[in-house]
């Protein structure tokens, strides 16, 4: 039976709406999967893991992943690159992400993220303008999609007229992360393995430029940064930039599609958010419980036994996290299946929890408050062309592949 669930989930079939199978596996907190996984599915256990330091993210220790789909779809390196401070532990994660913190957030960066207000909010308007025939628009090729990558390029600091040539190689990596049935999975593995040299080596040279000439964006101030920490090795700093624009890509689209689709199951909601866009704050918060772009975690390793709700899950097993379901675990939040932007109480795990937690949080958040106020505002009574839309094959970052709406016009 545990095992027949687990397969449910990963199911195609069940992309759309996975959440009553989530409720099923809450039934069992500690779910031990018959090939050794072990899945976790309750709010409380989910928190108290990430915040377990017995508990390594290193892609080391990891059981191989050779009959894990969820681990092989959610693989975001591939060995061009060393470890990002994503798949690292303390001490070495703790350097790396204070040192890229140093250029981006508080305390020594506080107004990074708040500076690109005006910069996201003209990106926003200049692919709403674009965005052409209102009877029938694709969300994602058109919005979603191209959003997130243009503002990874503003934060690092790629020049504009390489921004073509970046999107192709984010393109082409984020493919390869949704397995596609049809492709040729080594073709596909080939092609994004040489998208990933193609980046390195583009960010190479750029780095090397910022060195020599800094400006102020985040690539230079990581190319010439002289913190406690010293400085970044050249491999260290290639890496960090991919995490970047990885882990910001597919989830800001996923953040942005998923709450459009939300907004237009509910009416009610998107007429308050177009008369005060103030809402999107509350929107975009409970948007992340209830639709959470990373599903689960599924590359955790225990250093040691540990136990949870009176399961010992063994050192080296291989450990997966379910926060879309902590997420609506009815001992956590009261109506977990409704959408209600108006919660006082929301702490969710949207962006995770504990030392790996959302490095780019703020910067989502932003994006996704002002593109869906700024949807809301300008598309006159949008609606949706087809609910459920076609999901992507993705069950760890998922989301709709393509958003089909149409609307009125677009308002000025
Ligand atoms: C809606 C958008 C986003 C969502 C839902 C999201 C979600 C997450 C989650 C769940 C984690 C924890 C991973 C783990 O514990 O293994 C994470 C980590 C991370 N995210 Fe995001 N993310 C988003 C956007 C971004 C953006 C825009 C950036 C970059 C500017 C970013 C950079 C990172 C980095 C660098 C980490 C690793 C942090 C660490 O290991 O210490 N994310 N994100």
């Amino acid at each position: 039976m545990t095992r027949s669930l687990l397969h449910e989930i990963l199911d195609y079939a069940n992309r759309a709406d996975p959440y009553p199978l989530y409720e099923e596996l809450r039934k069992t907190p500690v779910h031990h999967v018959d090939d050794g996984a072990y899945v976790v599915s309750t709010y409380y256990e989910i928190r108290s893991l990430l915040h377990d330091p017995r508990i390594s993210s290193e892609a080391r220790h990891l059981a191989s992943t050779a009959h894990d789909p969820l681990a092989a779809a959610a693989q975001e390196e591939d060995g061009v690159l060393p470890p990002s401070f994503l798949r690292l532990d303390p001490p070495e994660h703790d350097r790396l992400r204070r040192m890229t913190n140093r250029p981006f957030g508080p305390p020594h960066s506080p107004h990074r993220v708040d500076g690109m207000r005006e910069e996201l909010h003209g990106i926003v308007s200049d692919l709403i303008d674009g965005i052409g025939d209102p009877g029938r628009i694709d969300l994602v090729d058109q919005f979603s999609y191209p959003f997130p990558v243009t503002v990874i390029c503003r934060l690092l600091g790629v020049p504009r007229e390489d921004e073509a040539r970046f999107h192709s190689w984010a393109d082409t990596i984020a493919a390869s992360l949704d397995p596609d049935p049809d492709a040729d999975p080594a073709e596909r593995g080939k092609e994004a393995h040489e998208a990933r040299m193609q980046l390195g080596m583009y960010l190479a040279g750029l780095i090397e430029q910022r060195r020599k000439n800094p400006r102020d964006d985040m690539l230079s101030a990581l190319a010439t940064a002289e913190g406690p920490d010293g400085a970044m090795a050249t491999m260290e700093l290639l890496s960090t930039a991919a995490l970047l624009l990885i882990a910001g890509h597919e989830t800001t689209v996923n953040l942005v599609t998923n709450g459009m689709l939300t907004l237009l199951r509910n009416p009610d909601v998107l007429r308050r958010l177009r008369a005060d866009p103030r809402l999107a704050v509350p929107v975009v918060e409970e948007l992340l419980r209830f639709e959470p772009p990373v599903q689960l975690l599924p590359q955790r390793t225990p250093l040691a036994d540990i136990e949870v709700r009176g399961v010992t899950i063994p050192k080296g097993a291989s450990l997966w996290l379910v926060l879309a379901s902590g997420n609506r675990d009815p001992q956590r939040f009261e109506n977990p299946d409704r959408f209600d932007p108006d919660r006082r109480d929301i702490q969710h795990l949207g962006f995770g929890s504990g030392i790996h937690s959302c490095f780019g949080a703020p910067l989502a958040r932003l994006e996704a408050q002002l593109a869906l106020s700024e949807l809301a505002r300008r598309l006159d009574n949008p609606r949706l062309l087809q609910d459920p839309p076609p999901y992507r094959q993705n069950a760890v970052l998922r989301g709709p592949r393509h958003l089909p709406i149409a609307c009125d016009g677009i308002r000025p």
